[in-house]
C-alpha cells in the first residue's frame, strides 16, 4: 500500500473514493432523541453534498457505520464515503484509526484501490494523532488472511492518502466557481481561513503510522503462517531477513546453543519434535546510546501446540498455529523500532518450538532443570510456553535487560477471565505497569491488568523441585504469570497474556477475521517512553 499525506482542498481532489467522518452530535436522552450526524469537516462542499442524507435520519453516524454516495455534487472525488465515530463525546483517535480500517475494508471487495480518507477537523481530535492512527488503521484494515486461497483477488489498497484539508482563499473561489452557486447572493459566508496547522509534526506522526501499520502486518502475517509453513527454523529465517532489512543486529540458534546455555525448560519443549528449535536474538542498538536501560522483549514462539503428551483435543487444535504470536508480536515491534530509532537499547528474544507428543517427548513427573538453576516438575506438557519463556527470561537478564516485557499466548484461563476483548497484563512494579499503562492511550489496545500475589505462588510449589509447571484449576492465568515471575524474579517486568485476543473470531468492519497483531503497538509505545 503505497501511502501520502496531502493539504488539500477536498472538493477538488481527484479519487475513487473520499472517506469523511461524522459523528453523532445528539446530547438529548430518551424516546424523542434522535441521532444528529455531524459531519467533521469543514468544508462546504463536503456538507452539501452530504446534507440530504444525513437530514434524511437514514444515517445515525454509528461507530464505523458507513454511507456511500456516487458521483457527489460539487466534488471531484467519484465517491464520498461517510464513516461513523459514534456518539461524538465518546469519539477517540483510536475511533478514527478503526474507522480508517473500515473505510480500506469497505473500498477493497469494491475493487477500489485508491482512497483519500479526510483527517477531521473536530478540536476534540488533535490532527497528528489522528494523521498517525488513520494510517494505522488503513494498513490494519488492508490485511486479509487469504494467503493459500487459489482464486485469492488481490484487492489490497494500492494508494492511501490522508488529507489534511485546506480552504481555498477566498478571491480564487470567486474565480473558479466550483460548487455550482447560482448566483453570488446565495454564496456562503467566506470561508473560515485555514487553522494554522504544525505541518512537520503532522508528517512526523503519519510517518511513524506507516512504520507501525506495516510492523503489525508484519507479525499478523507471521501469525497467519500455519504450523507447516512456519517452522521454528522458518521462523528463525523470517526474522533473520525482516533484521538485515531494517538493520537490526541479530542472531539464530537452535539446539547445540540451547544445551550451551543450560536452556532446559526451553530444551524440553522442542524435545518431541523433528524440527529443532530456534532462539532468535535481535538486538537494537542505537548510535551514542552507551549506558541507561536495556529493555528485553520476550516472546512466546510455539509454531504449533498440540499440548504434547498432555495432547489437546481434536476440536479447534489447529488454531495452536498462533502460539506464536506473543513471539511475532516482539519481531513486529523490533521492526517498527529499528525504523523509528528510540534513543534506547532493545533485545528481543523469542523462543521457538513445536510441541509435539513423540517417544522423545517429555512426559507428566519429568524434572527439567532451567537455565537459572530452578528445578521445574512438568505436570502437565500443554503449559509450555512458560517452560520456554522461563529461559527467554533469563536469558534477556543475562545479556543485561534492566527492564523486561513478554508476550504470549500463555493461557485458556485468561480468555476465561477477560473474554476474547481485553488481553492480560501482570507486573512486579507498579511503576512498571504505569508506564505500559500510559502507552495504552496511544495504541489503542485494550490490555486489563490481574493481580499477582504470594498465595498463588505457594499453588506452584512442587514436592520433588522448586516449582511446577501448573498450579490447578484455579487462577490459572495468575499462576501462570507466578511461575514466569520466578524466573523474572526482581526486574521490573511486565508479562502480556493475549491468548483471547491474538485471533479475531469473526471478521469486524475495521479488521478481518484472523491474526491481529496485538501488543505489537503497544510494545513499541512503552519503548518509546524511555
Ligand atoms: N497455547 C495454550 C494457551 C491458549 C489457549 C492459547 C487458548 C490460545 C487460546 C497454552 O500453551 C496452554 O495450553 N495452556 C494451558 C495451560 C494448562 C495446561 C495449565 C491451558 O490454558 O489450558
Ligand atoms: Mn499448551
Ligand atoms: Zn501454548
Amino acid at each position: 500500500m503505497k501511502t501520502q499525506l496531502s493539504f488539500a482542498n477536498l472538493a477538488s481532489t481527484e479519487t475513487d473514493l473520499l472517506a469523511v467522518l461524522a459523528v453523532d452530535a445528539q446530547t438529548a436522552k430518551g424516546p424523542e432523541a434522535k441521532p444528529y450526524p455531524v459531519l467533521l469537516t469543514a468544508d462546504e462542499a463536503v456538507k452539501t453534498a452530504a446534507a440530504a442524507v444525513l437530514s434524511s435520519g437514514e444515517y445515525k453516524a454509528g461507530a464505523n457505520e458507513t454511507l456511500l454516495l456516487h458521483a457527489p455534487a460539487g466534488l471531484a472525488a467519484r465517491r464520498l464515503l461517510i464513516v461513523g465515530l459514534g456518539k461524538q463525546a465518546k469519539a477517540t483517535v483510536n475511533s478514527v484509526r478503526n474507522a480508517a480500517g473500515t473505510a480500506a475494508r469497505f473500498a477493497k471487495p469494491r475493487g477500489i484501490r485508491e482512497m483519500v480518507f479526510a483527517l477531521p477537523e473536530s478540536e476534540s481530535l488533535p490532527t497528528a494523532p489522528c494523521a498517525r492512527a488513520a494510517v494505522e488503521g488503513a494498513f490494519v484494515g488492508d490485511f486479509d488472511p487469504d494467503t493459500y486461497r487459489s482464486d485469492r483477488k488481490d484487492l489490497s489498497i494500492q494508494s492511501f492518502t490522508a488529507i489534511v484539508a485546506t480552504r481555498p482563499p477566498a478571491n480564487e473561489e470567486e474565480s473558479t466557481e466550483p460548487f455550482g452557486y447560482e448566483t453570488s447572493a446565495s454564496r456562503p459566508e467566506s470561508q473560515p481561513a485555514a487553522e494554522p496547522v504544525d505541518e512537520r509534526a503532522i508528517r512526523a506522526a503519519f510517518a511513524e503510522g506507516v512504520i507501525i501499520g506495516e510492523s503489525q502486518n508484519f507479525a499478523r502475517s507471521l501469525v497467519n503462517e500455519p504450523g507447516n509453513k512456519l517452522t521454528p527454523t522458518i521462523l528463525g529465517q523470517r526474522a533473520a531477513q525482516m533484521a538485515q532489512e531494517v538493520g537490526l543486529g541479530w542472531g539464530v540458534y537452535s539446539t547445540d546453543k540451547l544445551h550451551e546455555l543450560k536452556m532446559g525448560a526451553f530444551w524440553s519443549v522442542s524435545q518431541g519434535s523433528p524440527e529443532p528449535p530456534a532462539l532468535i536474538v535481535l538486538r537494537y542498538e542505537p548510535e551514542g546510546v552507551k549506558d541507561g536501560p536495556v529493555l528485553g522483549l520476550v516472546g512466546k514462539g510455539i509454531t504449533f501446540d498440540t499440548g504434547g503428551i498432555s495432547i489437546k483435543p481434536a476440536d479447534n487444535m489447529e488454531k495452536m498455529k498462533y502460539d506464536m504470536a506473543g513471539g511475532a508480536a516482539m519481531l513486529g515491534a523490533m521492526r517498527a523500532i529499528a525504523l523509528l530509532k528510540p534513543k534506547v537499547r532493545v533485545i528481543a528474544i523469542v523462543c521457538a518450538a513445536e510441541n509435539m507428543p513423540d517417544g522423545k517427548a517429555q512426559k507428566p513427573g519429568d524434572v527439567q532443570t532451567a537455565m537459572s538453576g530452578k528445578t521445574i516438575e512438568i505436570i502437565n506438557t500443554d503449559a509450555e510456553g512458560r517452560l520456554v519463556l522461563a529461559d527467554g527470561l533469563a536469558y534477556a537478564k543475562q545479556l543485561g535487560a534492566t527492564h523486561l516485557i513478554d508476550a504470549a499466548t500463555l493461557t485458556g484461563a485468561c480468555v476465561v477471565a477477560l473474554g476474547m476483548v481485553n488481553a492480560g497484563v501482570f507486573s512486579n512494579d507498579d511503576a512498571a505497569y504505569e508506564r505500559f499503562n500510559a502507552a495504552l492511550a496511544t495504541s489503542g489496545e485494550k490490555f486489563w491488568r490481574l493481580p499477582l500475589g504470594e498465595e498463588y505462588v505457594d499453588m506452584i510449589k512442587s514436592d520433588i523441585g522448586d516449582i511446577k509447571n501448573t498450579g490447578g484449576r484455579w487462577g490459572g492465568a495468575i499462576t501462570a504469570a507466578e511461575f514466569l515471575h520466578t524466573f523474572a524474579e526482581d526486574t521490573p517486568w511486565i508479562h502480556l497474556d493475549i491468548a483471547g485476543v491474538a485471533w479475531m473470531e469473526e471478521n469486524k468492519p475495521y479488521i478481518a477475521k484472523g491474526p491481529s497483531g496485538i501488543a505489537v503497538r503497544s510494545v513499541v509505545e512503552w519503548v518509546r517512553t524511555f
